[in-house]
């Protein structure tokens, strides 16, 4: 890749890791593979932080506003969404002549870690399709929106079922899928019908276009 890009495009190696439980005796579980990110031109300068769920503290203080000090000889509470907290809380802090602000809910936890937790498809996952290396749907939507923006071209040039096809239509993206195979083909037009109600019309060819 260091050949193909050159080293200094390299961003990140980034570790998928799932769950996955076989009998291994003589080895360590290999539950993981690697992402190589490098970035080069326009799209090098794309990189769009994502959040996740909030955490356990904001969901707590969803529930209960958060205290900030006093203003104008008044005490301040803030929150988030006011349809979250009990009316008879809400009526409390009027009876003690609390301020109430009102702030945007927060965005959840910043998914900037390297390792990234996401399940293998397992046999009842309802996103297979039965394409043999079909990645899952959550982590190619992951790789597409943290370095493209929409109207964004999107090139995979081994798509095998569209998994990064669709991430891209989802994204607004524009988006171009490649594979060699015949029954890739087939289940990228299956898919864009079922999840994208798009008919297009695939076309298998062996030539080189
Ligand atoms: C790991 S799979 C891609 C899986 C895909 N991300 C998905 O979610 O379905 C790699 C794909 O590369 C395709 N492939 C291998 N050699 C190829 C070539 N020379 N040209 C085009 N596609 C090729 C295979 O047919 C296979 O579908």
């Amino acid at each position: 890749m260091d050949c193909i890009f050159g080293e200094d495009l390299f961003r990140n190696e980034i570790v998928w890791w799932y769950e996955k439980w076989t009998d291994t005796s003589r080895f360590f579980q290999r539950n993981h593979d690697i992402v190589l990110f490098y970035a080069n031109g326009p799209a090098a300068k794309t990189f769009t932080k994502l959040y996740g769920s909030l955490t356990d503290r904001q969901v707590a203080l969803m529930k209960t506003g958060y205290n900030l000090g006093s203003s104008g000889g008044k005490d301040i509470v803030r929150v988030y969404d006011r349809s979250k907290i009990p009316q008879s809380t809400i009526n409390g802090w009027k009876a003690a002549n609390r301020a109430i602000y009102d702030v945007p809910t927060p965005k959840g936890k910043a998914m900037l870690p390297s390792v990234w937790p996401i399940p293998v498809l397992n046999s009842q996952a309802k996103e297979r399709t039965g394409y043999p290396t079909q990645k899952p749907h959550a982590l190619l939507h992951r790789v597409v929106s943290a370095s493209s923006n929409k109207n964004d071209m999107i090139l995979d040039p081994f798509c095998g079922c569209a998994t990064i096809c669709i991430a891209a239509e989802e994204l607004q993206c524009q988006w171009i899928g490649i594979d060699i195979g015949e029954k890739a083909t087939e289940l990228a037009q299956m898919r864009m019908r079922e999840h994208l109600g798009m008919l297009y019309d695939g076309n298998h060819r062996t030539d080189i276009p």
